[in-house]
């Protein structure tokens, strides 16, 4: 056995461009999900993995980010004045009093790696977690994330989350190379950012979700620009395996929602008001409703 990760990175500097103009002002990461932004599940599920260190790598522009953490005595103030104690609850502690946020500034968006890499003061020498908050994973049972660390723990090995994606689809992600899989994990042979489909190694895609050993953070000092002239954690991973060090692709356990392209933004949205206790009848009876009008209209 070997340390449980106690803090989880972040890394919420990109610019969302896939999201403009919505992301102009408003985060990728704080587009919400019914009621709750996207970091708050990402969030969720790290500290359900055991989380205790929040490390925020954000840009001088996301502000409301730190502001979502933080307390809002004003508004609290109103809504205990209006009498409005469900809400109230709602925003009044956003994180267990055993948690803590930490916030890193990447001072020039240079890609993933790089801003892994800002969050090496706060990290220091111990296994952790990368989430990627626009990957919204859902099951009935632990947290994609937990499922991880659990295996970590156990192997002292890096672990990246990967799912079979179509292979006309394997250039929108990094791509891993296996000798085939025990249960659900499997070493990784080779890694490659963003592969044409006839290039790909395989089909296994990397989904948002890490645990990396420290050893990550001298191979990202050495890592260059790669894939769109940008610092790639996943070169980084690659060398880290290429000088032998063990990394498991871990199919995990859930749904995965991509919710940094519009359709996965969408489908998680009808997927969590399909299952929200008052939401589920209005939002079924609304969805039948509007392909019901369609069908009439393409019949016109
Ligand atoms: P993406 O590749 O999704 O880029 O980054 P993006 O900027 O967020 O979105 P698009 O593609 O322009 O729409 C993957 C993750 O890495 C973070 C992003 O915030 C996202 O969580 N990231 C990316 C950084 O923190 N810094 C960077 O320089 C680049």
């Amino acid at each position: 056995m070997t340390r449980r990760i106690r803090k989880a990175v972040f890394p919420v500097a990109g610019l969302g461009t896939r999201f403009l103009p919505a992301t102009k002002t408003v985060p990728k990461e704080m587009l919400p999900i019914v009621d709750r932004p996207l970091i708050q599940y990402a969030v969720d599920e790290a500290i359900e993995a055991g989380c205790d260190t929040l490390v925020f790598v954000t840009n001088r522009y996301k502000h409301s980010v730190a502001d979502y953490f933080d307390k809002a005595y004003e508004l609290e103030d109103k809504l205990e004045r209006a009498g409005k104690a469900e809400q109230l609850e709602m925003i009044r502690n956003p994180l267990p009093s055993h948690v803590r946020t930490v916030f890193v500034t990447q001072p020039e968006a240079l890609g993933l790696g790089h801003a892994v890499l800002c969050a090496r003061p706060v990290v220091g020498d111990e296994p952790f977690a990368v989430m990627l908050p626009d990957d919204l994973i859902w099951n009935a049972g632990p947290g994609a994330l937990a499922q991880m660390a659990d295996h970590a723990e156990k192997t002292g090995a890096g672990v990246i989350a990967v799912q079979d994606v179509p292979r006309e689809r394997t250039s929108s992600y990094g791509i891993v190379a296996t000798d085939g899989f025990q249960d659900r994990h499997g070493a990784i042979r080779g890694m490659v950012e963003k592969p044409n489909p006839e290039d790909a190694p395989s089909t296994l895609g990397v989904v948002g979700r890490y645990v990396l050993q420290p050893g990550i953070f001298d191979a990202l000092e050495s890592t260059g620009r790669g894939s769109g002239g940008e610092i790639q954690l996943t070169d980084a991973i690659a060398s880290m395996i290429a000088d032998g060090s063990r990394h498991d692709a871990y199919r995990f356990q859930g749904t995965r929602f991509d919710c940094g392209t519009h359709i996965g933004l969408i489908e998680a949205t009808i997927r969590f008001a399909l299952d929200h206790e008052k939401l589920s009848e209005p939002a079924r009876a609304s969805m039948q409703k509007a392909l019901d009008e369609l069908a009439v209209a393409e019949h016109d």
